[in-house]
């Protein structure tokens, strides 16, 4: 068995050691916080007499016991390691324990006397715009004239939408072991998806260089944003302990820490005006989103600005106007989440979709088609990048085909017209997804190939495995370029040694930018082994092949030199063994100031069609069938993409229609655990789930020609949420807002309240 399956087994059953299972040294302590219970207030007092006699208790340090800066903010520093004078969210890191013991920490934590002014937290996105409480510069988009495009439409609409935030659930919570080395350097094994920003905000709280700070992450228990930049704090706080105490720490969080204090996917609410003609097209489209950030800025600006480059989705709009708006509140901070703030836009324009379908009475899926994307006209995105190589009108139509739609539909009304309680509804939702970080210089990634003189081969390259099957990828890539079997292949864990400044592994960029720095590697060590295998066997280098580890010339097939073999004589000759490459993705810009540029090397598009029945005694639906075409090029693995596709939607799926955060009136997160905050579970998924790849998509510049996978599909799963909103359209006529999530009781609420 090679590696990669060997990996996905040990995955399967559990033996893959995330950062607790790690064995520890016998000397590890165990880190702890001490956290704010109020959301909002003024450090009074702080009193740790009493915690200090608990046996165990090693140390227990504030923000004036940090060496170096108090600052752990990706990108603004207005997020301290320790909490200063004020508090700002419930579950802020006040105080930091390391203990022998669990219990140790935590009696001592009970015995902390903190003394906090209690003030009125902000916890209302409407009062924070209001009092213009926006950690950073608002952001703007205006393109064409939407007031003459409003005066020019045949209906003109206007709502407003509330988008709910997500917890991201993953399976392995936040947590870092950090261990003090005897010369002074710090060895840190993290759950991470940016190895070298928690070597970097280490560095920065201990005032040491980040080149004596080795961060080391193995496969994580997932991370879907949430470890891009929040897995710094388990990183330094563990690092500061270790570093007080000279020796090991252990910080991991328990799931109801992580789901209280690190931050979630941006709840928003938007107002829209549209503006359309009878033929379903949109002229015109203004929107105010105001984005709940948290109580720091984190990667709002970043998550704000992926969000104003999908307002338009798929669709050419002629005139578009937004103002997006990051509003402070008194919660932990929101961070990155699959789909980095495209969702909660795709979600506006659907929702618009829907209306144009209600008001104008042409069906949904006629209405998208009319408004998708043109390949010669019409092509053009609000900021200024062309839709090259489109692929939407193709996906549609082999939807329309392959999912017997029109047949459907028409099942649908007859068994509406019969049902009284449970109704049908059925919607279709594609997505173009801009590949590319937004932050032009956080696409570049590097490799390290090592061959050893037994002819094997291991690969350092800057990307974390979370689950998405980066790893395989990547061993895939490597042995089809060398033309070595994959048992001979071994991918090594991320080193911030090995493979320095690493941007996180995000906005589904992983594959290709790692992939493509792998090649590299290859082709450089392949090109300098071709040269030497060609002189030895007296073969053309035009005619050698490589192939399942062996050399041949493809004149004389039958005659086979064993890879093994080459590499030693290799070494003997002394070739060097070794390759290191550097990748950048090309021809990419954008100009923040003016939200103009080519931001993207590419889209990903697809098509999606989910029917549900809703069972209007309950607010119960079921998803009946969804149908996904995926724009997946020439899948490097297509199993490895459909499981994607499908992780992927289901999320999605969670998040519009159970998913549920609730806070009570002091910023207290009432849903902090699987007891109170439901995620989807095998019965949610469709009794049938139909994804085909497509192939046909004439860009070919992807590692290997494939395309990036991770977060796009995420976008299908809006077709149940408004689906579902059909089917309320069918149960009572009108065209009712339905806020996201549609838990069963908005469900109901949307159901049986009438427009008058
Ligand atoms: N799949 C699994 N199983 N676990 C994860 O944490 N993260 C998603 C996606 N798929 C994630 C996942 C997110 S948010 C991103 S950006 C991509 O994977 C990152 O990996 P890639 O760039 O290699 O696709
Ligand atoms: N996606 C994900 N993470 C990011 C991005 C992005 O576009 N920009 C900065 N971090
Ligand atoms: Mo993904 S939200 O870019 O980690």
């Amino acid at each position: 068995m090679d590696q990669a399956t060997k990996r996905i087994a040990a995955h399967f059953t559990g033996q893959t050691r995330f950062v607790d299972d790690i064995d520890k040294p016998a000397n590890t302590l165990f880190g702890y916080i001490v956290k704010s219970e109020i959301a909002y207030g003024k450090i009074e007092s702080i009193n740790i007499k009493q915690a200090k006699t608990v046996e165990g208790v090693c140390a227990i340090l504030s923000w004036r016991d940090i060496p170096g800066k108090n600052s752990m903010g990706a990108v603004f520093d207005d997020e301290p390691v320790l909490a200063e004078d004020y508090v700002e969210f419930i579950g802020q890191a006040v105080l930091l324990i390391a203990a022998e013991s669990k219990k140790a920490a935590v009696e001592a934590a009970s015995r902390v006397e903190i003394v906090i002014k209690e003030m009125n937290p902000l916890l209302d996105i409407e009062e924070s715009f209001a009092k213009k409480r926006f950690p950073f510069d608002p952001l703007h988009i205006v393109s064409g004239d939407v007031n003459s495009g409003f005066k020019n439409s045949d209906f003109v609409i206007e709502g407003e939408l509330n988008i709910g935030g997500q917890e991201h659930f993953y399976l392995e919570t936040n947590g870092a072991i950090s261990i003090p080395k005897a010369d002074g350097t710090l060895l840190v094994y993290s759950s991470t998806q940016n190895p070298s920003e928690n070597q970097l905000i280490i560095s920065h709280a201990l005032n040491i260089e980040s080149s004596k700070i080795e961060v080391v992450t193995d496969v994580i228990g997932g991370g879907f944003g949430g470890k891009e930049t929040q897995s710094n704090w388990c990183a330094v706080w563990s690092s500061l302990l270790a570093v007080n105490c000279n020796r090991p720490v252990s910080m991991v969080l328990d799931r109801r820490e992580d789901m209280l204090i690190t931050g979630k996917r941006h709840p928003v609410k938007v107002n829209y005006k549209a503006g359309f003609n009878k033929n379903g097209r949109i002229n015109s489209y203004s929107s105010r989103f105001l984005f709940d950030v948290g109580f720091s800025a984190d990667l709002s600006r970043s998550i704000i600005e992926r969000a104003l480059l999908h307002l338009d989705n798929s669709y050419y709009i002629p005139a578009v106007k937004s103002d997006l708006y990051p509003c402070q509140t008194n919660r932990s901070s929101n961070t990155a989440f699959r789909g980095f703030g495209a969702p909660q836009a795709i979600a506006v324009i659907e929702y618009i979709m829907d209306e144009i379908s209600g008001k104008t009475g042409i069906d949904q899926a006629e209405v998208r088609r009319r408004n998708l994307y043109g390949k010669r006209v019409r092509n053009r995105a609000p900021y200024g990048q062309m839709i090259k190589d489109n692929i939407l009108g193709d996906l549609y139509s082999e939807l329309m085909d392959s999912s017997d739609y029109r047949e459907r539909v028409k099942q649908i009304k007859e068994f509406n017209s019969r049902s009284q309680w449970k109704k049908r509804g059925i919607s279709v939702v594609p997505v173009k997804f801009g590949i590319s970080f937004t932050t032009t210089f956080l696409n570049q990634g590097a490799a390290l190939v090592n061959l050893y003189k037994d002819g094997s081969l291991a690969l350092h390259q800057g990307g974390v495995e979370m689950g998405q099957g980066l790893y395989d990828k990547i061993i895939e890539i490597a042995s089809r370029e060398f033309g070595i079997v994959k048992e001979a292949v071994r991918i090594c864990s991320t080193n911030t040694m090995v493979i320095p400044n690493t941007s996180a592994t995000a906005a589904s960029t992983g594959s290709d930018i790692n992939g493509h720095a792998i090649k590299l590697a290859i082709d450089s060590l392949k090109e300098r082994l071709t040269a030497f295998a060609s002189n030895l066997y007296g073969i053309d280098i035009a005619d050698l092949v490589w192939e399942n580890s062996t050399v041949y010339s493809r004149k004389k097939a039958d005659v086979r030199h064993p890879l093994p073999e080459l590499i030693q004589k290799a070494y003997l000759a002394r070739v060097s063994l070794s390759e290191q490459a550097y990748y950048k993705t090309p021809g990419i810009h954008f100009d923040r100031e003016i939200s103009r540029g080519e931001p993207f090397y590419y889209y990903v598009c697809g098509i999606s069609m989910s029917e549900v029945e809703v069972d209007f005694l309950t607010g119960s639906h079921t998803v009946q069938r969804t149908d996904i075409v995926h724009d997946a090029g020439e899948s490097i693995d297509p199993l490895i993409d459909k499981g994607q596709i499908e992780g992927a939607f289901i999320q999605c799926l969670g998040w519009t229609t159970m998913e549920e955060l609730i806070y009570n009136d002091k910023g207290l997160l009432l849903t902090a655990g699987p007891d109170s905050y439901k995620i989807p579970g095998i019965a949610d998924i469709p009794k049938e789930f139909r994804i085909s790849l497509y192939k046909y998509n004439p860009f070919k510049d992807g590692i290997l020609k494939s395309r990036a996978v991770g977060e796009p599909p995420f976008i299908y799963g809006l077709s149940v949420w408004l689906a579902i909103k059909q089917a309320i359209c069918s149960f009572n006529s009108g065209h009712l807002p339905l806020d996201l999530p549609a838990t069963k009781e908005r469900i109901l609420n949307s159901a049986y309240s009438y427009e008058e």
